[in-house]
């Protein structure tokens, strides 16, 4: 079986690749390349042994993807392409409703063309908005978006629902992650976020490898338990293994589907630094500065759904996705040195 995977070069692809070709499956991988390194599929090839074709090509142009569907037949796509930097969306709004939309909508109309009817789709938690109480369950309506890079992706969840809905052949599964760190355990790929990382642990492991000073804490003040926000951060080789069993899913059911990726445990920002200092042996200075707006002081999923009927659940503690993340920095302290 092969699997067209948009984005393949990026973060959370690249895991995916690993786990896609372990289990068996062949893998077509497609990325423009504007955020990533194609370094990251030649070392999915190492850790794997087995190979993968890649192609350069931005999701939006609907002819690339015509003549990756004339020269493979795509029993199922996984979309990750986009662009994700949640304050980057605020300043560029139209880019990121062009690009995330576009793309979504390209996606769909090739696989139509091309008789393809299961499609994978990455999500977030951030489609939840403001409004739902935590944790957050599959059922709950959805709510308001804090920015742009958000409501593109509760408007592509509307887009694939709505093209499930006129094409009785189609199957989607939604998948809302929650916080994916850590790296897989080789350390061969991991994160490599362009420029200074908007997300923690990028952040904390560039701290500890140097790169940077120290870490602000955005907001010590919040009503959670030590006053830092809390998150559901899960294990990015566990939220790679939930998309094997969305495809087992997809290929055997058809209409729209949505699951939770998350552990159901919330961490706040100190007892991240703390475990990742504990973890590796190293101090993480860090002040505690003002809040960074749009964030929410706490939420985490419910991941009954996607256990009871994907038969998923994760199995990285807390300490194996420090040790995994300090593991790829230390080892890449600049990445794949883009
Ligand atoms: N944080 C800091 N200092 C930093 C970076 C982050 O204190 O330098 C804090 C944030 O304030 C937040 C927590 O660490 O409390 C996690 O922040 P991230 O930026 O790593 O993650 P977010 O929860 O803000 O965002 C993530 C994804 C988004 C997604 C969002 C909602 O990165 O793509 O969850 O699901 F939209």
């Amino acid at each position: 079986m092969t699997v067209l995977v948009t984005g393949g070069t990026g973060y959370i692809g690249s895991h995916t690749c690993v786990v896609l070709l372990e289990n068996g499956y062949d893998v077509v991988a497609v990325d423009d390349l504007s955020n990533s390194s194609e370094e990251a599929l030649r070392r999915v090839e190492k850790i794997t042994g087995r190979s993968l074709t890649f192609y350069k090509a931005d999701v939006c142009d609907g002819s690339a993807l015509d003549r990756i569907f004339e020269a493979h037949k795509i029993d199922c796509v996984i979309h990750f392409a986009g662009m994700k930097a949640v304050g980057e969306s605020v300043v560029k709004p139209l880019e990121y409703y062009g690009n995330n939309l576009g793309s979504t909508i390209e996606l769909l109309k090739a696989m139509r063309r091309h008789g393809c009817g299961s499609v994978i789709f990455s999500s977030s938690a951030t489609v939840y908005g403001s409004e739902n109480e935590y944790p957050y369950r599959e059922t709950m309506k959805k709510g308001t978006c804090s920015n742009p890079y958000g409501w593109t992706k509760s408007m592509s969840e509307q887009i694939f629902t709505d093209a499930a809905k006129a094409d009785p052949e189609l199957s989607v599964v939604l998948l809302r992650y929650f916080n994916p760190i850590g790296a897989h355990e080789s350390g061969l790929i991991g994160e490599d976020p362009c420029g200074i990382p908007n997300n923690l642990m990028p952040f904390i492991t560039q701290v500890a490898v140097g790169k940077r000073k120290e870490l602000t804490v955005f907001g010590g003040d919040y009503d959670t338990p030590d006053g830092t926000c809390r998150r559901d951060y899960i294990h990015v080789m566990d939220l790679a293994d939930g998309h094997v069993k969305a495809i087992e899913y997809a290929m055997s059911h058809k209409g729209t589907e949505v699951f939770n990726l998350g552990t159901g445990v919330p961490y706040s920002v100190l007892e991240i630094i703390h475990a990742f200092e504990k973890a590796n042996d190293i101090k993480i200075p860090y002040s505690i500065g003002a809040r960074r707006d749009g964030d929410l002081p706490e939420f985490w999923a419910d991941a009954e759904k996607a256990r009871t009927i994907l038969g998923w659940h994760t199995v990285h503690s807390l300490e194996d996705m420090c040790r995994d993340s300090w593991n790829w920095q230390k080892n890449n302290p600049n990445g794949y040195e883009r």
